[in-house]
């Protein structure tokens, strides 16, 4: 499992010293950093904005991961492209227009994302798969992190990632979000997932982002069986 790409989530970084959050967390291996912008409409919390992907985006030359937790998100694409996002995840949920939404990530230069709630099917990608670069299964209900794994996730990872070889994107990344740690990891890599989020996983750790960034990496490096022994496809 190896070629599994880590997004640390600064959702649970200290605020206080969060240049030196992200730095450290690239220090530790981390391929991209994952903001968790929430608006307190669609999800119950509200976080951040524009002005901390700036900060961001200064502290490191990672790629930067923005997942859009918000209503209407396409009112501040352009503000957060231009504060570096280089990719853009919007949820299905809040999108009627989701071809439009996507196309105008791609004009504004970033790399585009879908993310699903937990009850939301992996088909409801399928027709706008071609502009789609990433697809972010939930596997909690957004809005906070430390929350548990949602166990049927892993299933559904499965059935996204053969709905992509059925349709000829084999290439779009599938990333999870929630719940990810030392014990979940492998098991969704196993599932066809390439970039695992993990928020409390790296940011709580007793080892610090150095230990929990070693956790996540060792405990993909051991491997995993999916549950019933599902071979990936
Ligand atoms: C949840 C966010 C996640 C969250 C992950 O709404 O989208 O990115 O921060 O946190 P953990 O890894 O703690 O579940
Ligand atoms: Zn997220």
């Amino acid at each position: 499992m190896n070629g599994i790409l880590l997004a640390p989530s600064i959702l649970s970084a200290d605020f206080g010293r969060l240049a030196e959050d992200v730095a450290a967390c690239q220090e530790a291996g981390a391929d991209w950093i994952h903001v968790d912008v929430m608006d307190g409409h669609f999800v119950p919390n509200i976080t951040m904005g524009p002005v901390v992907v700036e900060a961001v985006r200064k502290a490191t030359n990672l790629p930067v991961d923005v997942h859009l937790m918000i209503e209407a998100p396409e009112r501040f694409l352009g503000a957060f492209v231009a504060a570096g996002a280089d990719r853009i995840t919007v949820h299905q949920e809040t999108c009627p227009h989701l071809h439009r939404t996507l196309q105008r990530i791609l004009e504004l230069g970033a790399a585009t994302g879908v993310a699903l709630n937990p009850s939301t099917p992996v088909e409801m990608v399928s027709d706008v798969a071609h502009d789609v670069d990433l697809l972010v299964i939930m596997t909690v209900n957004p809005g906070f992190g430390g929350q548990t794994y949602i166990p049927g996730s892993t299933e559904k990872v499965l059935r996204a990632r053969r709905m992509l070889s059925a349709m000829g994107r084999g290439d779009m990344l599938i990333q999870v979000d929630g719940g990810v740690d030392a014990s979940t990891a492998s098991v969704v890599a196993a599932a066809g997932a390439e970039v695992l989020v993990a928020g409390s996983a790296v940011f709580r750790h007793p080892g610090g982002i150095l230990g929990g960034m070693a956790a996540l990496r060792g405990a993909l490096s051991a491997g995993n069986t999916l549950p019933g022994g599902h071979p990936r496809d």
